[in-house]
């Protein structure tokens, strides 16, 4: 898997952009409230806004979207780990 960052300075992943504009975020402060892209150096800011609704990369969002059903992930803790220091 080959992943594109969005935003290098907080490690914001396209897919996470897209996840997020999937789960309703319309404009970019939504993606920095939710992401945190955008928020440091905001070079990224212009690439991110193109991947909602009206930009460059839309379309993109809503294939992939289209191409990959939300996943629900079941986890259980077998068992636990202790620690101790030893002196
Ligand atoms: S690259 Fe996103 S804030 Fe700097």
């Amino acid at each position: 898997m080959i992943r594109m960052y969005i935003c290098v300075c907080n490690a914001i992943s396209e897919r996470q952009v897209q996840e997020a504009i999937a789960q309703g975020a319309g404009d970019l402060s939504d993606l920095q409230a939710q992401l945190g892209v955008a928020t440091c150096c905001g070079q990224c800011a212009e690439t991110a806004t193109e991947y909602l609704p009206g930009g460059r990369y839309a379309a993109e969002v809503a294939a992939t979207n289209a191409a990959q059903p939300q996943r629900t992930v079941e986890a259980t803790l077998l068992s636990s780990v202790e620690v101790r220091r030893v002196a």
